[in-house]
């Protein structure tokens, strides 16, 4: 099953998921609780309507690049995980400042303008990227994208995944922010975990992938659209993966460079 159409099964929310092997040496999935305040460029895309009240609604994940600016993965604004058209969920918003999603802290923004790109591709996964803009500014610190020719994007590099959800792959979903460690790999050894199969084909232009190399920590379903940050750099966005935590089978992001033009054009600054 392709993992969009998972998370829309699994109510999407965010998860940290790894092989319980794994999960001893961290606290439950292969992460831990973010202090609140640390990233306040984390942000979650939520619908009462769509999914409930309990962890304010959250389904995936984004980032602040802007004070009126979130980007997020494309397939969150999907039917696959929305169940229809974006344009048709009343009540879409972007929380921030809300590490605990059963608080009433922060805020929850109305969106302004969506922007999905439209080369997105549901089957490769490519182009994986969206830019909101929301209805008024916030103070919450925004994230800087890196630049293409930046070295956080090496591999080798640690880079950290940030996301709210379920904590065991069977609808236990955090209400707290968690992130997760992982290894920025090389491009080569992505390709060759995703030649092109149903859960999609890595590409090096819009894609790059992170793991570790027995596995364990990991984005999964939920986490979508949420950052992956090298030295207080953003270098991706949660997009993909077979399974989750798996060895041999890294989790796929969105690069962030790619999202350069697009934050250029259609962001709010
Ligand atoms: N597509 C998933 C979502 O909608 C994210 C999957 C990430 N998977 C991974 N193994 N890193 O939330």
């Amino acid at each position: 099953m392709r993992p969009t159409i998972r998370a829309a099964l699994g109510a999407v929310a965010l998860i940290l998921a790894v092989p319980a092997s794994a999960a001893a040496d961290e606290s439950v999935v292969g992460g831990k609780p973010v202090r609140p305040s640390q990233s306040p460029w984390a942000v979650a895309l939520a619908s009462h309507q769509r999914f409930g009240e309990q962890r304010s609604g959250q389904f995936c994940g984004g980032v602040l690049v802007g004070h009126a600016t979130v980007v997020t993965a494309a397939h969150c604004l999907g039917r696959e995980v929305l169940g229809l058209p974006w344009q048709e969920v009343k009540d879409l918003r972007v929380v921030v400042g809300r590490n605990n999603l059963t608080a009433k802290e922060g805020q929850e923004v109305k969106i302004a303008k969506v922007w999905v790109h439209p080369h997105y591709n549901s089957w490769t996964n490519e182009d994986d990227m969206a830019v909101i803009t929301l209805q008024e500014r916030v103070p919450n610190q925004p994230i800087q994208i890196a630049g293409p020719n930046d070295g956080v994007y090496e591999a080798g590099n640690t880079a950290t995944v940030y996301g709210w959800g379920d904590m065991t792959g069977d609808g236990s979903y955090a209400s707290r922010l968690r992130s997760a460690r992982v290894n920025v790999l090389r491009d080569t050894v992505c390709a060759r975990a995703y030649p092109g199969s149903a859960d999609g084909t890595y590409n090096a232009a819009s894609m790059l992938c992170a793991g570790e190399p027995k596995g364990g920590r990991d984005a999964c379903q939920g986490d979508s659209g949420g950052p992956l940050v090298v030295r207080g750099q953003l270098v991706g966005l949660v997009s993909w993966g077979t399974g989750c935590g798996r060895a041999g089978s890294p989790g796929v992001y969105t690069r962030a460079s790619a999202l350069l033009p697009a934050v250029l054009t259609h962001g709010a600054g």
